[in-house]
């Protein structure tokens, strides 16, 4: 099993979701791969945003070994799941799609703890520290319920 998490830059959302998802898997003894990509290129390389990992080290989660890549469409046939942050995400994703199989493997993150809303991650990246305790707040939500739902499902 690999589960993708995607956002924009790949340097705050996504690699705090990837973060808390490997700490978790790892937790709970599951067999899953975890990464996370950017739909974008501009930091292809970089590590996670200063603050962002300022965030995840306050919370027990630090991510500083991530380096952003770009989404690319044979991610489709790497990853089983791939869990975008927001609308914007999700159609930069499904455009690169090339089949009804690789476009069912994509969802909202939020999705998972407000099921059917179609919620998005707030991009904290032009917005202040606070912004950034509530992207974690919303993450580590989202990866409890997908733990307990990999777990139910085996
Ligand atoms: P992310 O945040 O998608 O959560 O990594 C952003 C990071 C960088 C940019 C936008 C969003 N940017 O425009 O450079």
């Amino acid at each position: 099993m690999k589960i993708l998490m995607v956002c924009l830059g790949n340097i705050c959302r996504s690699p705090m979701a990837d973060g808390l998802l490997r700490k978790k898997v790892k937790e709970n003894g599951l067999d899953i791969i975890v990464d996370s990509a950017g739909t974008g290129d501009w930091h292809v390389g970089n590590s996670p945003d200063e603050r962002m990992r300022k965030t995840a080290l306050e919370n027990g989660v630090p991510i500083d070994e991530l380096r952003a890549r770009q989404f690319k469409a044979t991610d489709f046939q790497e990853f089983d799941y791939i869990y975008v942050m927001d609308t914007s995400n999700y159609d930069n994703v499904q455009k690169l799609a090339r089949s009804m199989e690789d476009m069912e493997k994509v969802d909202l993150l939020l999705n998972l703890s407000f099921p059917g809303e179609d919620l998005t991650v707030p991009d904290p990246y032009y917005g202040g520290e606070q912004g950034f305790q509530e992207v974690f707040d919303l993450l580590d939500n989202a990866t409890d319920i997908l733990i307990k739902q990999l777990k139910e499902n085996g």
